[in-house]
C-alpha cells in the first residue's frame, strides 16, 4: 500500500459569492508528483494556498502526515508544519524581494526557526543549497534583481528547500520563464525529488509539461476536479469532455500536424441529475451525473 502524505476532503474556499474551490477531494502519495491542471481562474492557486494555510478554509479537511492541519494547532505543531510543507511561486520576479541578497532570501526561514545561528555554518549551508539548485556559492551575496528569471526561480527553489521539507506545492513554477529554460527547471525539480524524497503538487495550466513530470493528474474546472487518474490514462484514455478539450489544445512539436490541428471546443452539457465523482476504473475518477459518465466512458 502506498502511503498518503496528504488527504484533501471536500475542500471549499469561497470568497463571498465566488466559489473558487467548491468541494474537491484527492490524495497525494508519498514520493509522487500530482499534477493539477486547468485554465486560468479555475481555482488551482486557491487550492494550493488553502492547503498550505495561506487562507482559512471555508469547509472541508486537509490532512497532512496524518494530522488535520486546519484544526486548532499549537505553535509547535504549526512550526513543524511550516517546515514540512513549502511553496514555489509562479512569478520569480514578484516573489523574491529585489533588495535582499540570494543568501538572505534563502536564510529567512533559518531565523524564524532558530536554525544555523553560527554564521560560518550558515554560510556553508546557504552555499550548499545554491549549488544544489545549479547556482554558485558566490551568488549568495548578489541581489535578487541581478539574476535572470531562470536563476531567480532557482533561488525560489533553494528557499523552498532550505528547511528540508517533505512536500512542495509548485504553483506554475515555469510558466513565467522562457520556453528555452522551462525544461531545465523541470529537470532540476525532478532531480531534487529523487535526491530528497520529495512529494510535489505541481500546478500548471496546460497539459504539455505536466505529463512529463506527473505520476497522476487532476484536471480542474470551475472549482471542481472533473477528472483524476494516472498521467498515462489521462493522456491515452481521457473520459471527461473537458479533459479531451484540454488535450486537443496541446501544441504538437511537428509544425505540419500543428497547422492542421484544432482545439476541440468544450461546451458544458446541461446536467440532469446529481453530479458526483465516479471511479470508472481503479484510480480513475470522473465527475458528472450517472448518465453522463456512462455515456462518456463508452464513447
Ligand atoms: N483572494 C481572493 N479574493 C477574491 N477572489 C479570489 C481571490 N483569489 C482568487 N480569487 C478568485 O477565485 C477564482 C480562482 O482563482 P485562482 O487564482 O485560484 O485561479 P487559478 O486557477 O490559479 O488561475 P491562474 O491559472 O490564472 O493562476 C478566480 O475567479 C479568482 O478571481
Ligand atoms: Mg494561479
Amino acid at each position: 500500500m502506498k502511503e498518503k502524505i496528504l488527504e484533501v476532503k471536500n475542500l471549499k474556499q469561497h470568497f463571498g459569492s465566488i466559489k473558487a474551490v467548491d468541494g474537491i477531494s484527492f490524495d497525494v502519495y508519498k514520493g509522487e508528483t500530482l499534477g493539477l491542471v486547468g485554465e486560468s481562474g479555475c481555482g488551482k492557486s486557491t487550492t494550493g494556498r488553502s492547503i498550505i494555510r495561506l487562507y482559512d478554509i471555508t469547509d472541508g479537511e486537509v490532512i497532512f502526515q496524518g494530522e488535520n492541519i486546519h484544526g486548532k494547532k499549537s505553535k509547535k505543531e504549526l512550526k513543524k508544519f511550516n517546515k514540512d510543507m513549502q511553496m514555489i511561486f509562479q512569478d520569480p520576479y514578484a516573489s523574491l524581494n529585489p533588495r535582499m541578497t540570494a543568501g538572505e532570501i534563502i536564510a529567512e526561514g533559518f531565523d524564524i526557526h532558530g536554525m544555523h545561528k553560527d554564521s560560518k555554518k550558515r554560510k556553508q549551508v546557504i552555499g550548499t543549497l545554491l549549488e544544489s539548485v545549479g547556482l554558485n556559492r558566490e551568488h549568495a551575496n548578489r541581489y535578487a534583481h541581478e539574476f535572470s528569471g531562470g536563476q531567480r526561480q532557482r533561488i525560489g527553489i533553494a528557499r523552498a528547500l532550505s528547511l528540508d521539507p517533505s512536500f512542495i506545492i509548485a504553483d506554475e513554477p515555469i510558466s513565467a520563464l522562457d520556453v528555452s529554460i522551462q525544461a531545465q527547471v523541470v529537470n532540476l525539480l525532478k532531480e531534487l525529488q529523487k535526491e530528497r524524497d520529495l512529494t510535489y503538487l505541481f500546478i500548471a495550466h496546460d497539459l504539455s509539461m505536466v505529463k512529463y513530470i506527473s505520476d497522476r493528474i487532476a484536471v480542474m474546472r470551475a472549482g471542481k476536479i472533473v477528472e483524476l487518474g494516472s498521467s498515462e490514462d489521462i493522456y491515452n484514455y481521457p473520459v471527461h469532455p473537458y479533459t479531451k478539450s484540454l488535450l486537443s489544445a496541446i501544441p504538437l512539436p511537428d509544425p505540419i500536424s500543428e497547422s492542421t490541428r484544432t482545439r476541440i471546443p468544450y461546451k458544458e452539457e446541461e446536467a440532469t441529475g446529481e453530479l458526483s465523482t465516479h471511479e470508472v476504473f481503479p484510480g480513475h475518477f470522473v465527475y458528472g451525473t450517472d448518465e453522463q459518465v456512462k455515456r462518456w466512458y463508452k464513447g
